[in-house]
C-alpha cells in the first residue's frame, strides 16, 4: 500500500492506494462521490468517468492513485449543486441535453476543461473535446448547443435567468423546459442503481456458462468457495420459487437447472465481501458440460432431426399468416414485380448504463419484504415475475434514475439474480455487472429472414405484397409473440397495398434472445418493404420519393391487418420533405459533375409506426396536497425518453398552474398500480390519456365546489384523490387464418432523407 496526498474538490486527502487502486474506485467506493460514473470495463471508452485532474480533463477509470501524489481533483460533484449550479450545468439544463443523464456528469467535466482553456471554442474543437464521451441518448445536436450557451453564459452574453424568462413567457405544451430531474443529473447527485448505498451489502458475481448449449455435469466451487472473501455459493438447488422467469411462458431460469441454451446463461451466484473478491471466485468455479449441437439460426433449428432446446415447446413456437386478397392474380397483372430476401441482424440496444440491480429484505422472518433496485420499465410486471421465480410474495421494485434502455429493460435478469442471493445469503447485495457480463445476460434485437415480393402497375400504384418472415427468438421467448404480431400489424407501414400475404414464424435457437429494442419488429419488416419499394422505383423509372407518396395510405383506407384508418399524415410529409429532396437531388447532380473520386448518393425512406394497441389499458392517481400542489402516482419509468416531462406539462397545462407545483411519484410499486410497460412509445398516449382523464375529474370538483384548493375541496366534501382511466377499443388479437383484426388506434409518420458521399475507389 501507498500513502498518496493530493486534494479532492479542494478537500485535502490522504489515500491508502495499492499500485492499480484508480481514481474511479477511490472516489465512488472510498468517498462516495458517485457522480463519476462507470460503463465500460474501466478501458477509457465511454468517458462516463471523466473528471478533472491538474486542469486536465481524464478518464478516472484509467488514472491511478498512486501517481496523484500533489494532484488537485475535480469532479462534478465539486463543480455545483442543484442549489448553486456552475454554470456548464445550468447550460446543459437549460438546453434539454440531458435525457438519462448517465453520460451527463463525465461530458460537462469534460467541458469545463474545454471551456477554461478555450472560452469560445469553434465546432471542430468542441466536437475534438468530446470525441472520447460517449452518449448514446442525446445524438449530441442538444450537447453541442448546451456548452455553445455554456460559453455564452461565461463570457457573459447572457443569463440563466434571461434564458428562463424566454421560455415561462410562451406556456407548457409544444415549447422546451428544464426535464424535472436535469438539474440533478447535471449536479450528479441522482442516484442510478450502483450509486445506491445499502448498509452491509454483500456483492455478488456469476458464472456463466461457456456453452451454446449443454448438459451441466457438474460444478466444482471446492476452490472458489476457499478463496478471499467469499460468503457462498448458490445454485439453482437454492431457490425457492419456480426458478422460472414468466413472460409469456415460464421458459427462462433464474439459474441453469441441468442445461444451457445461450452463451452466458446463468448457472451459480458467488457472494463475497467486495465484488473483485466475488469475480475472481465466480472465475474460480469448475463447471463440466456435455456439449449439444448448438443451433444458432433458424434455419439450423428448424432443419430436419433438429434437438429440441426446450422440452416443452418445440423449436417453431408459433406462426402468423395473413391474408387479404389474391396476390397471385395481383403480381400476374402488374407492370413490375421485384423479388428479394433480406436479413436484418441481432443488435445490442446499448444503453450507458450496465445492469446493476440492489437488493434486500426489510423486516424479518415471515413479513419480510423483499426490496429490489434497478430500472425496470414495467415495475409491476416484473415484481410478479420476480415473486413467482424467487418463491417470495412480498416483493417491492424501486426503480432507480436509469441509464438509457431502449428496450433492454423490458427484460429482467440482474434483478432475478440479486433478488435470489438476497434471499439465500440473507443479506443486502450490490450486483453490477461488467459490461461483459450486461452483454451476456441481455435481450436483443431479433433478426428476421425476409422473403419478399412487389408488385405495381404501370403508373406505380402498389397492387401485391408478400413477405414469408422468420424470426430468430434466440433461447427464451420473453414477449416473443409481441415483435411478430407487430410486424404483422405494421407490414405495409405507411402505405395501401390492396392484396397481401405473409407468414411469420417464431423460432427458438441457441443464440442471444430476442426482446424489445426501438420498435421491435416494424422496424425490421419496414427495411425490407422500404427496399423493395426502391427496386420497384427504379425498375419502373419512377422517383423513389413519387412512389412512396402516391402509395400512401388515406383515410377510409385499411392496414394491413384491416383496421380503416380515419386519419394518415404519410402522403403530407412526403410533400414536407419533398423541397428538401429537390434540393438535395440537385446537388448530389452538381458535385457528381466534378472529376472526383467521391461521389454523392441522395435516398429516402419512410415509416409508419403505431401507438396504443387496441384494447391497450392504463391507470393512474392524482392528489392535490395540503399546499396546493398536485403529486401523480404512476408506474411510468422515464429512462431518458422524458415521461417526467410529458407528465409534468400535462398537468400544468390542464390545470393551469406552475410546473413547479406538479410533484411525481413513479418509480416505486409501494404507491402506484400497474401501469404496463415504458414501451413501444406508448407513454404519452396511454399515461397520458389516464392523467388527462384523473385532470378532468379533479377539474369538475373544482367547479363544483367552486374552489381550486385542497382545504376549498375539502370544505365541499369533494375528495382531493382521483383515479384516471384510459382504455382503448378492441383486443389486439389477429385472426389466426387471415391476420385480420384491430391495430394501434394511432400512428406516427416519418421520412428520412440521407446524402451520402462515398469514395468509390475505397468504399
Ligand atoms: Fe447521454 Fe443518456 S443522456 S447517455
Amino acid at each position: 500500500m501507498n500513502i498518496v496526498n493530493f486534494t479532492v474538490n479542494g478537500v485535502v486527502r490522504q489515500a491508502e492506494a495499492s499500485p492499480d487502486m484508480v481514481l474511479l474506485d477511490y472516489l465512488r467506493g472510498t468517498l462516495q462521490l458517485t457522480g463519476a460514473k462507470q460503463s465500460c470495463d474501466k478501458k477509457g471508452q465511454c468517458g462516463a468517468c471523466t473528471v478533472i485532474v491538474d486542469e486536465k480533463a481524464v478518464k478516472s477509470c484509467l488514472r491511478k492513485v498512486v501517481d496523484l501524489e500533489g494532484s488537485s481533483v475535480l469532479t462534478v460533484e465539486g463543480l455545483g449543486t442543484p442549489d448553486n449550479p456552475h454554470l456548464i450545468q445550468e447550460a446543459f439544463v437549460l438546453s434539454g441535453a440531458i435525457q438519462c443523464g448517465f453520460c451527463t456528469p463525465g461530458m460537462i467535466m469534460a467541458v469545463k476543461a474545454l471551456l477554461d482553456n478555450n472560452p469560445n471554442p469553434t465546432l471542430p474543437e468542441i466536437k475534438r473535446a468530446l470525441a472520447r464521451n460517449l452518449c448514446r441518448c442525446t445524438g449530441y445536436i442538444k450537447i453541442i448547443d448546451a456548452i455553445k450557451l455554456a460559453g455564452k453564459l461565461m463570457r457573459h452574453e447572457t443569463t440563466p435567468d434571461q434564458i428562463r424568462a424566454g421560455y415561462t413567457k410562451k406556456g407548457i405544451i409544444g415549447v422546451p423546459h428544464p426535464r424535472p430531474s436535469a438539474m440533478l443529473k447535471a449536479c450528479g447527485a441522482a442516484e442510478f442503481t450502483a450509486d445506491v448505498k445499502v448498509k452491509g451489502a454483500a456483492e455478488i458475481a456469476v458464472v456463466h456458462s461457456t456453452e451454446h448449449h449443454a448438459i451441466i455435469k457438474s460444478i466444482d466451487s471446492s476452490y472458489a468457495l476457499k478463496m478471499p472473501g467469499v460468503i457462498g455459493i448458490m445454485t439453482a438447488a437454492d431457490i425457492k420459487g419456480t426458478n422460472r422467469i414468466r413472460v409469456v411462458i415460464p421458459d427462462q431460469p433464474v439459474l441453469c437447472e441441468d442445461r444451457v441454451r445461450l452463451l452466458g446463461d446463468p448457472i451459480a451466484i458467488i457472494a463475497a465481501e467486495t465484488r473483485d473478491q466475488a469475480r475472481a471466485a465466480a472465475a474460480a468455479v469448475k463447471v463440466e458440460y456435455e456439449r449439444l449441437p448448438a443451433m444458432m439460426t433458424p434455419q439450423e433449428a428448424l432443419a430436419p432431426g433438429a434437438k429440441q432446446i426446450h422440452n416443452q415447446w418445440p423449436n417453431l413456437y408459433i406462426s402468423q399468416p395473413l391474408l387479404r386478397g389474391d396476390t397471385e392474380k395481383a403480381f400476374t397483372e402488374s407492370a413490375a414485380v421485384v423479388e428479394a430476401d433480406f436479413t436484418t441482424q441481432i443488435n445490442h440496444q446499448a444503453p450507458m448504463e450496465p445492469e446493476a440491480s440492489v437488493a434486500y429484505l426489510d423486516g424479518d422472518g415471515e413479513d419480510a419484504q423483499l426490496v429490489i433496485t434497478g430500472r425496470s420499465i414495467n415495475i409491476h410486471g416484473h415484481k410478479s415475475q420476480l415473486a413467482e421465480s424467487l418463491g417470495c410474495k412480498n416483493v417491492r421494485y424501486k426503480e432507480a434514475f436509469a441509464g438509457g434502455q431502449f428496450g433492454i429493460k423490458l427484460a429482467i435478469t440482474t434483478e432475478a439474480l440479486a433478488g435470489a442471493a438476497a434471499l439465500h445469503f440473507k443479506r443486502p447485495i450490490c450486483y453490477v455487472p461488467s459490461l461483459t457480463e450486461s452483454m451476456l445476460l441481455t435481450s436483443k434485437r431479433h433478426p428476421f429472414y425476409m422473403k419478399v415480393k412487389l408488385g405495381a402497375d404501370k403508373n406505380g400504384r402498389l397492387t401485391a405484397y408478400t413477405n414469408d418472415m422468420t424470426i430468430g427468438k434466440g433461447a427464451y421467448l420473453l414477449y416473443g409473440v409481441g415483435p411478430m404480431n407487430r410486424a404483422i400489424h405494421m407490414l405495409t407501414a405507411g402505405y395501401y397495398i390492396p392484396n397481401l400475404q405473409a407468414m411469420a414464424r417464431v423460432v427458438f435457437t441457441n443464440n442471444a434472445y430476442g426482446g424489445a429494442a426501438r420498435g421491435a419488429g416494424p422496424p425490421q419488416t419496414s427495411f425490407a418493404l422500404e427496399s423493395a419499394i426502391n427496386l420497384l422505383a427504379e425498375k419502373l423509372g419512377i422517383d423513389p420519393l413519387e412512389i412512396r407518396r402516391i402509395n400512401a395510405l388515406q383515410a377510409g383506407q385499411p392496414k394491413a391487418t384491416g383496421q380503416v384508418v380515419k386519419q394518415w399524415e404519410f402522403a403530407a410529409i412526403c410533400d414536407m420533405i419533398k423541397p428538401h429532396y429537390e434540393r438535395a437531388k440537385k446537388d448530389a447532380a452538381a458535385f457528381n459533375a466534378s472529376a472526383g473520386v467521391t461521389k454523392r448518393g441522395v435516398g429516402v425512406a419512410g415509416h409508419s409506426f403505431g401507438i396504443g394497441m387496441s384494447g391497450d389499458r392504463a391507470k393512474l392517481s392524482i392528489e392535490l396536497d395540503s399546499d396546493d400542489g398536485l403529486t401523480i402516482y404512476a408506474a411510468v419509468a422515464d429512462p431518458g425518453e422524458g415521461s417526467d416531462s410529458m407528465l409534468s406539462q400535462l398537468a400544468a397545462h390542464v390545470l393551469e398552474i406552475p410546473l413547479n407545483r406538479i410533484r411525481l411519484f413513479t418509480r416505486d410499486t409501494n404507491g402506484t398500480v400497474a401501469m404496463g410497460a415504458a414501451a413501444g412509445s406508448r407513454m404519452t398516449f396511454m399515461a397520458g390519456g389516464a392523467l388527462v382523464n384523473a385532470l378532468e375529474q379533479l377539474k369538475k370538483a373544482m367547479a363544483e365546489s367552486g374552489s381550486k384548493t385542497c382545504d376549498g375541496l375539502k370544505q365541499a366534501g369533494k375528495p382531493t384523490r382521483y383515479d384516471g382511466y384510459f382504455q382503448l377499443e378492441g383486443d389486439g388479437k389477429l385472426d389466426p387464418t387471415t391476420g385480420q383484426g384491430s391495430s394501434f388506434q394511432s400512428d406516427v409518420h416519418n421520412v428520412q432523407l440521407v446524402e451520402l458521399e462515398v469514395n468509390i475507389e475505397t468504399g
